[in-house]
């Protein structure tokens, strides 16, 4: 019998407990030997939880307890988890984490402190998506030429409610975290933070490349609101927040940032908390997965898959993809500006005569090509919103744009600029 500790009884933690249970058979069948868990960490032993399983509030109870073997860890954070995945791995236990963040700060030396020992984390990426293992084995065979993904199924879930049913933001977040769908910080989310932590682990896989968060350009959904969702319905496009890595000769450009999509492409039709990513492969062309992206069995599916993978093979390939490092092109993190896209533009506006021609001079200064302008009236009838998208400029043009209308006398409001993905 293979002994398992869960640290960090949630949500997930709750559900891998109770699916070990329900699904006992069929999982001990795969996996060849019976699979138990036989203790749980929680902070607050006083709160009630849907287990039957033993709880103490001390994770040594776990980490130095001779009879388990596999260490799960659920319990949120970077710092205090790295710790105990540390001590786990020091006492010779495999560890399947669920946690992101700690694999967007830490996986490196996670490997290293490793060598041998099984380190799975299939869940900490789009929940029930098997897609670590997709690129780390279904599509080891080719150079990776482009992930894009929508990776947060708080903010996927947020956005389609906003868009289908014009629901406020306020109201849906906090619905998306009655769900259990939100971090415990939800800023994580709607900051495009989550979402970024996922695209780094991808990158490694692909990649070999060691980038951290504050790398790497990221922006969340907050601004977006209702007048961007009317927009986008207008002239056909979806909202979504998108997490991008893209290998441009030996140039990885790896960002986070909120999009207009047309209606008609296929990641623009992924609603609610799933997600979706497509996987371009030199050899194997458009991969493309999808599936639920948060949510207690979804994400506890993955982590099974990752117990039973390490009970039946001690884990057949490598934590981060690579037996050896790979650096023969030299791979370089592009600059966070380093984009060409169209952009979206909205901005609220003195109404009075002249504002367009200054709006629009600008523009033409900064070399942006207009596609589209709007202007709508508010119900102060001094003040009008300004709506415009662009036709394909350089990051570094818009920006300057941005920073120039904003010093003009006649707006009230910062820029809210969203790119428009082709
Ligand atoms: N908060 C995350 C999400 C959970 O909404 O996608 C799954 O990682």
């Amino acid at each position: 019998m293979v002994k398992i500790g869960i640290i960090g009884v949630g949500t997930v933690g709750a559900s891998v407990a109770n699916i070990l249970e329900s699904n006992a058979d069929l999982i001990t069948a795969r996996a060849g030997k019976e699979i138990k868990v036989v203790k749980g960490v929680v902070n607050n032993l006083a709160k009630k939880r849907d287990v039957s399983i033993p709880l103490s509030d001390n994770a040594d109870d776990i980490l130095n307890d001779p009879e388990i073997d596999i260490v799960i860890e659920l319990m949120g954070g970077v710092e205090e988890p790295y710790a105990v995945v540390k001590a786990a791995l020091y006492n010779k236990k495999s560890v399947v984490t669920a946690n992101k963040a700690l694999l967007a700060y830490h996986r490196y030396d996670l490997q290293a402190i490793a060598k041998d020992i099984p380190i799975g984390y299939e869940a900490s990426v789009a929940g029930g998506i098997p897609i670590i293992n997709a690129l780390k084995v279904g599509l080891s065979a080719n150079e990776i030429l482009e992930i894009k993904g929508i990776m947060n199924g708080t903010c996927n879930y947020m956005l389609t409610k906003m868009m289908n049913e014009g629901v406020d933001y306020a109201e849906i977040l906090q619905e998306a975290q009655d769900l259990g769908y939100a971090e415990s910080d939800p800023t994580f989310d709607v900051g495009g933070f989550d979402a970024a932590h996922k695209l780094l682990i991808l990158a490694s896989i692909a990649y070999g490349i060691d980038a951290k968060p504050e790398d790497i350009l990221i922006e969340g959904i907050e601004s977006i609101n209702q007048e961007d969702i009317a927009f986008a319905k207008e002239f056909g496009y979806a909202i979504k927040l998108l997490a991008i890595a893209k290998k441009s000769g030996s140039n990885i450009s790896l960002r986070v940032h909120p999009v207009l999509i047309k209606n008609d492409k296929m990641i623009a039709k992924i609603d609610g908390v799933m997600n979706g990513i497509s996987v371009v492969g030199d050899k194997v062309g458009e991969t493309l997965y999808y599936g639920p992206g948060a949510g207690g069995d979804a994400t506890a599916s993955a982590v099974i898959s990752d117990i039973i993978e390490i009970v039946r093979a001690g884990q057949s390939s490598p934590m981060l993809g690579f037996k050896k490092p790979f650096n023969s092109e030299n791979l370089t993190l592009a600059a966070k500006d380093d984009i060409e896209s169209e952009y979206y533009l909205r901005m609220s506006v003195a109404d009075e005569p002249g504002v367009l021609a200054k709006v629009a001079t600008i523009l033409g200064e900064n070399n942006i090509s207009i596609d589209t302008f709007l202007q709508r009236s508010t119900a102060d009838c001094s003040v009008a919103t300004l709506l415009c998208a662009t036709h394909r400029t350089k990051e570094k043009n818009i920006l300057s744009a941005i920073a120039t209308i904003e010093k003009l006398d006649i707006i009230k409001t910062n820029v809210t600029m969203v790119r428009i993905e082709g």
